[in-house]
């Protein structure tokens, strides 16, 4: 398909006005690999778009080398991000709109995302997303990121873009570490600790002397309480929907919209 067509001039939505979440940009990133940070942030942005009332949240998926969001909301797109890096001087409105995916599980998302075979890692960097954000943004009721976990100037650039920065964290020595690690690194930044959310994700399991340690860690930052959730995430991964839209009664869910409701409150 060709993404310039007149065809799909006529499925571009422009974003209407007076939504409150059309400037939100949420970066969700992993104080460690595996610690659930993907997960998070497809249902941190299912549970932000059960707030919003036309258009779309974009789901961005910028781990270029291992792009996971896809596989996880089922999605095979025709387009990447990689088109829009191609045509970064001179956006249009129809190609964006070609390169947010359209997901079966839920209108309220759309994701954009590297190519599944991770080409995008050699041949592009998150410079590049850097600059196509904001257009992307421009067509867009929020946009939630899911960062790689590596600290160099191109993170750091997509950190800067961001309104709020959910960085997630588990209930072990290691985790607890990494985030004291993130979080000296944010303050290098002059990163103002009202940006930050702390998700503290797979609590509830038995060894609370960790989860107490993991809350008296971080003084002077919020942190949002995520539960274990095994079973209704590998069957969500499988099913290819987030836990909020298939178990939207779950304890997880319930959760997602808490930290949801904390990041609008940011706003
Ligand atoms: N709260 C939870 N309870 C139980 N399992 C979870 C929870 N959150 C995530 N998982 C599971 O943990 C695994 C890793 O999750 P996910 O891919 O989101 O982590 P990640 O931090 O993005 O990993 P990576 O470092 O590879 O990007 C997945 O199988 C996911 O279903
Ligand atoms: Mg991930």
């Amino acid at each position: 398909m060709n993404i310039g067509s007149p065809l799909l001039r006529e499925t571009v939505s422009k974003k209407a006005p007076g939504l409150n979440l059309h400037d939100l940009v949420i970066a969700v990133l992993g104080s460690k690999g595996g610690v659930g940070s993907t997960t998070l942030a497809i249902n941190l942005a299912a549970a932000l778009g059960e707030r919003i009332t036309n258009d779309a949240i974009t789901f961005v998926d910028a781990n270029l080398q291992q792009p996971d969001a896809a596989l996880v909301l089922a999605c095979e797109p025709q387009h990447s991000v990689v088109e829009l890096f191609k045509r970064a001087d001179s956006l249009e409105d129809q190609i964006i709109e070609a390169c947010r995916c359209r997901l079966s599980c839920t209108e309220t998302l759309k994701l954009v995302t590297p190519p599944l075979d991770g080409s995008a890692a050699s041949q592009n960097n998150l410079s590049e997303l850097v600059k196509i954000i904001p257009s992307v943004g421009s067509m867009s009721n929020g946009i939630v990121i899911d960062l790689p976990k590596n600290l160099d100037r191109y993170l750091v650039s997509m950190l800067d873009l961001a309104s709020v920065i959910v960085l997630v964290l588990e209930p072990n020595l290691a985790s607890i570490a990494a985030t004291k690690r993130w979080l000296a690194a944010f303050d290098d930044l002059g990163y103002a600790r009202e940006r930050i959310l702390l998700a503290a994700n797979r609590l509830g399991g038995k060894f609370k002397f960790v989860e107490e340690k993991l809350f008296n860690s971080f003084p002077g930052y919020e942190i949002a309480s995520v539960p274990n959730a095994y079973s209704v995430s590998e069957s969500c991964a499988i099913a290819g929907a987030p836990i909020v839209v298939k178990y939207p009664k779950d304890s997880y869910a319930k959760a997602m919209r808490l930290v949801a409701a904390r990041v609008v409150d940011r706003l």
